[in-house]
């Protein structure tokens, strides 16, 4: 069993368990997921995928999906509700995220987090062949380093952090810090989507463990765990392939013809999460809708909200929140048959995505919180006719590097009106410098470029050990 030579471990596999029509198991690439991101650094390489199926209960046996070997891990229906839906997304998930939503905290729910991670490090301390790089990745694994270290030591463990790190006054508030830290320690690398979350996790070491800080990471029991900031990214090129092809392009211009060939179309596609700003967003386009400063149809809102969590509390009401305005804004401005929001609730393949993209000439991306957003980038990349205009928030990783981008603070509600409308007035129909800046951006950093940089440096801090 111990053969594998890269294993990644996540809190889910890429595919789904229960989905597979006929036996046939497809790569999950939810917009902006995890698993998305990494099958291209993945597919067709001889990598082991350790995680949860998507179904509590016994796990099923998975064929290999694009070459890569599935390993489930299982998760009952207990350690679904107190891990996953518990410390990972009532605890960590929103201290993460600036605490936009109270962080709940219950001690079962620690049991089962230290439970479950266990059980995933397990998992690739069996399948790992000697000296093997194990990729863990994200909030949900943060013990995992540490507890595959004890049972490992010959492997060269990397950790990722997709999400934000946050600052000390936020991380200090955690009744477990001091184990959260030390399982991330256990990793020869930790990476963080930005510079600032490095300095967060050196200045949280420090206070938390009295651990010393060096140029390569933090010191800890005789060794240096580094750590660096990797921004991740999208597959640039094969976006770009797609948003090319004749259907796609067809596509888009009938979606724009089916939203009634309104002058503007503002899109929006997140997971239905608190962090993403929906609620903000659709109160600015209310109120210009109602100062007449934008008139539907001429200009409409295309909303796709995926359902993400949805028997977490938070997540429940954040759903009923939005519904109703989106019912508010079309009862007030809409006419019959003509909606000034159209919202979907609905996961979009890949193909419909790139039509969506192309069919938008602004696309507004204005999350409280986010560690990377994903979706911004695939936008840019779409845009292969270098029109359209993105507006994004200062509060998404990806406004380091997007810097040409319309950047907003979603929480000033008057900004995001003005920013909005200079959006809609620059005229995105023709080809513009932002975006092709930003297209030059992204096709250099891409995410074979991530995961090179990421895994390089992986090697460099296994050497230096
Ligand atoms: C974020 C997290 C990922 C997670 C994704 C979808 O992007 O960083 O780890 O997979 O959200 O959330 P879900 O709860 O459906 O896995």
């Amino acid at each position: 069993m111990r053969d594998a030579s890269l294993v990644v471990v996540a809190s889910r596999l890429p595919v789904n368990d229960a989905a597979a029509s006929e036996g046939v198991f497809e790569w999950r690439r939810s917009p902006g997921g995890l698993g998305g991101a990494l099958h291209p650094v993945l597919s067709n390489k001889p990598a082991t995928w350790i995680g949860w199926g998507g179904t509590p209960g016994p796990s099923r046996e998975l064929p290999d999906v694009d070459g890569v070997h599935m390993v489930p891990v299982e998760l009952s229906e207990e350690d679904f509700r107190d891990h996953y839906e518990g410390f990972a997304n009532s605890t960590l998930w929103p201290l993460y995220h600036d605490a936009v939503e109270p962080a709940v905290h219950h001690r079962r729910w620690w049991e089962a987090y230290q439970r479950v991670n266990q059980r995933y490090a397990d998992a690739a301390a069996r399948v790992a062949a000697h000296g093997a790089v194990v990729w863990v990745q994200d909030y949900h694994l943060q013990l995992v380093p540490a507890m595959l270290r004890a049972q490992r030591p010959d492997l060269r463990i990397g950790f990722f952090l997709h999400v934000p790190f946050p600052p000390p006054e936020l991380f200090m508030q955690l009744p477990r810090r001091a184990e959260l830290l030390r399982g991330m320690l256990g990793a020869d690398l930790i990476g963080f989507q930005r510079v600032h979350a490095v300095h967060n996790f050196h200045q949280l070491t420090a206070k938390v463990l009295g651990a010393t800080v060096n140029e390569r990471g933090v010191e800890i029991d005789g060794r240096t765990a580094c750590t660096g900031a990797f921004p991740v990214s999208i597959d640039t090129a094969e976006m770009e392939a797609l948003a090319r092809r004749e259907d796609v392009v067809r596509q888009a211009a009938k979606l724009r013809a089916d939203l009634g060939s309104p002058q503007r179309v503002i899109l929006s596609v997140d997971r239905l999460d608190y962090t993403k700003g929906i609620e903000h967003r659709l109160k600015a386009y209310r109120e210009l809708l109602a100062d007449g400063r934008l008139k539907a149809p001429e200009t409409v809102l295309v909303q796709v909200a995926v359902p993400s969590r949805e028997r977490v509390e938070q997540y429940r009401q954040l759903r009923d929140r939005v519904e109703r305005e989106v019912g508010r804004i079309n009862g007030d401005f809409g006419r019959l048959g003509v909606a000034a929001v159209h919202y979907l609730s609905q996961v979009f393949d890949r193909t419909e995505l790139a039509a969506l993209y192309r069919a938008a000439d602004v696309m507004a991306v204005t999350p409280l919180r986010d560690g990377m957003n994903l979706v911004a980038k695939e936008y840019v990349a779409a845009r292969v006719d270098e029109c359209g205009a993105l507006l994004l928030s200062e509060f998404a990783g990806a406004a380091a590097e997007l810097t040409q981008a319309y950047l907003v603070n979603p929480h000033d509600v008057e900004g995001l009106k003005d920013t909005l409308i200079a959006a809609l007035e620059a005229d995105s129909t023709e080809p513009n410098e932002a975006m092709a800046q930003m297209r030059a951006h992204l096709r250099e950093h891409d995410i074979q470029a991530w995961a090179r940089s990421y895994l390089t440096a992986l090697g460099a801090a296994c050497a230096g050990r």
